[in-house]
């Protein structure tokens, strides 16, 4: 049931990897099993609601663009194992933003509340660690062990910054680095190094990783200004009322225009939903939607022009078209 469900929702460039997605979801659900209600619930609420399943795709095709021929038992472990990473700090991240909505369902806190959603990140990070132990790879455990040290240290970053302008300002890159990019960046180079690549497939496709996802975290970003929540499945402006100044924020402080029409004093103040709604749409007016997407549109560049000194397959064309869709996705 929950394989049929992905499958509706499953983009076109995920197509070279079909059947090994569907693979990495029936490792998914054996491993979310559990005799305890409220981890399994938990769990199978966030699986089961879908989600684009980008980090198990980059694993799967970084293995397969360096070795058409790579253990894909391993691979399909390590995927489903990058997948529950993420799981886990989805889950928390929500509890952090107080988020309503995910994969276009009630966030686990909305249902089950902090206490257990807490314990529920916890159970998924550890199984997923458990599933990589299992696999034996320490190189592998241990990059991805730094990945999720980063990811927690860029959430606290973030935390840290709420509120102020010149805060974002300081420390944008590195959140977005931290919480988003080094993870994208190690599920392509975990799958480079699974399969066997050479130093220079092996920098390529982490190169590609690194820059795919600073593009996809400032996607994200322009999403909660400027998304449909219908689309995205998540809430709109959370961030802006939360005082995270992300990438379009911190641009639109940079036009006149911008600047006449909402004093800094306002922007990190309480704000309401309306009235974050009414600073999105100067966000808009003012042009820095299309200035925050044209940064990410050369970091795609960037990524993509990497990969030519990888032999050509229908997996580096794939993560030309992955690369593609993080820039011009809705959702
Ligand atoms: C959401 O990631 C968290 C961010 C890093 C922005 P995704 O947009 O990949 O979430 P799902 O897995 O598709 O739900
Ligand atoms: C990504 O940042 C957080 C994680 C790494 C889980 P966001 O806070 O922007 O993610 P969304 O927008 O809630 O999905
Ligand atoms: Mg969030
Ligand atoms: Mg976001």
């Amino acid at each position: 049931m929950s394989v049929r469900l992905i499958e509706k929702i499953r983009p076109v460039w995920a197509a070279p990897i079909a059947s090994e997605l569907d693979m990495v979801e029936g490792i998914l659900e054996s491993e979310i099993d559990s005799e305890v209600s409220a981890a399994f619930d938990l769990s199978m609420h966030l699986f089961s609601a879908g989600g684009k399943r980008i980090r198990p795709a980059l694993v799967l095709f970084t293995a397969l663009a360096a070795n058409e021929n790579a253990d894909i038992d391993h691979v399909g472990s390590l995927a489903a194992a990058t997948e529950l990473v993420h799981m886990a700090s989805l889950v928390h991240d929500d509890v952090v933003d107080e988020t309503r909505e995910r994969r276009g369902e009630r966030t686990a806190n909305s249902i089950w509340g902090n206490k257990l959603s807490v314990l529920g990140g916890d159970y998924l990070l550890s199984k997923a660690f458990s599933l990589l132990a299992a696999n034996g790879d320490n190189e592998i455990f241990t990059t991805l062990s730094s990945v999720a040290v980063g990811m927690t240290e860029s959430e606290m970053l973030q935390a840290q910054s709420e509120g102020s302008i010149d805060a974002w300002q300081e420390n944008y890159d590195q959140i977005i680095n931290g919480k988003t990019a080094s993870f994208m960046r190690a599920c392509c180079e975990c799958g480079a190094m699974l399969a066997g690549a050479d130093s220079t497939t092996r920098k390529a496709l982490a190169d590609y990783g690194i820059n795919l996802g600073k593009a996809f975290q400032i996607t994200d970003d322009v999403l909660d200004i400027a998304g449909d929540p219908a689309q995205t499945g998540k809430d709109i402006g959370a961030d802006l009322m939360s005082g995270k100044y992300t990438l379009p924020v911190l641009l639109a402080l940079k036009k006149p225009a911008f600047q006449l029409n909402v004093p800094t004093q306002v922007l990190e103040g309480y704000l309401t939903r309306e009235e974050a709604a009414q600073i999105a749409d100067k966000i808009i007016e003012c042009g820095a939607i299309d200035d925050a997407l044209n940064m990410a549109r050369n970091c795609v560049q960037k990524a993509c022009e990497g990969l030519k000194s990888i032999h050509l397959s229908k997996y580096t064309s794939a993560l030309k078209s992955l690369a593609q869709f993080v820039i011009e996705r809705t959702a």
